[in-house]
């Protein structure tokens, strides 16, 4: 695909999903917090979960917990542990309760007072010229925490775990995980080495 085409179809794909987005109802976080009680194991009472292997939700944006919890279910994102639990929810208004809940807490953050300096950052705001990989900061936004609310399909990665980001890297760069709308971060994937990817998601978890 040139360039052009490519673009046009990562632009079309961001609007199909926005326009599906806000046609969901709205969520309940105070209804949420009961129904995530099983979430809460492992995520982390308020999405802050301390073990690398479990992604942080707090702060996260409800648009893209859904859309995870909903790729789970179908199946088009794999993961022995995650899927089981997806299926334990089967009402659309506990889903949109739960995402609610997390989405509403204190965005998840590092704990790095250097991670500004970090080598990764130029990758992150720069990319790589050299490779033609795209900046990170073009599509998740000012130090990883997103683009706005309105647009979930950009995730927040600023302050989450760093063994889990370098995981969702791998496996989009293998294929593995393939649940991304246009093929966006596969393609990104492809173009990283693996100092790149310890690096940014060093940076990353930092914030
Ligand atoms: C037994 C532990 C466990 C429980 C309980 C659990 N999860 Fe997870 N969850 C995981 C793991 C492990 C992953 C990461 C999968 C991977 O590496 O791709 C994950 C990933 C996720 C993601 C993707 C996050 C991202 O940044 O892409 C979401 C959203 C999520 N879980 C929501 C939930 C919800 C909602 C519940 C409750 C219904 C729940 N989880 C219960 C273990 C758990
Ligand atoms: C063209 C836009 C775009 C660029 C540039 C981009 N991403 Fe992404 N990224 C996305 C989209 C869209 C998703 C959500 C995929 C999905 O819906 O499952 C995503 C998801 C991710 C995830 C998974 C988050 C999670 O919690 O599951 C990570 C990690 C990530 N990107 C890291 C990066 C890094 C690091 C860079 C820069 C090297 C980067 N991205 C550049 C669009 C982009």
């Amino acid at each position: 695909m040139s360039k052009l085409s490519k673009i046009t179809a990562y632009t079309s794909a961001i609007i199909f999903i926005a326009v599906a987005d806000m046609a969901a109802a709205v969520g309940d976080p105070v209804a949420g917090k009961e129904k995530s009680a099983l979430c809460q194991g492992c995520h982390g009472e308020v999405g802050m979960s301390d073990a690398s292997m479990f992604p942080r939700l707090a702060g996260q944006y409800a648009g893209y917990i859904r859309k995870q919890v909903s790729n789970f279910q179908a199946r088009t994102r794999r993961d022995d542990t995650m899927e089981g639990m997806a299926d334990t929810v089967t009402e659309k208004q506990d889903l949109e309760d739960i995402a609610a809940y997390f989405a509403s807490q204190k965005p998840m953050s590092g704990d790095n007072p250097l991670a500004d300096s970090s080598p990764g950052k130029n990758l992150y705001v720069n990319g790589n010229p050299a490779t033609n990989l795209y900046g990170c900061i073009n599509c998740h936004g000012e130090n990883g925490k997103g683009k706005s609310p309105n647009n979930s399909v950009f995730p927040v990665i600023g302050g989450q775990h760093k063994d889990y980001l370098v995981k969702q890297l791998n496996e989009f760069r293998s294929g593995v995980r393939s649940n991304d709308p246009a093929g966006m971060m596969g393609d990104i994937a492809k173009k990283m080495t693996d100092v790149e990817i310890d690096a940014v998601s060093e940076y990353l978890a930092g914030l």
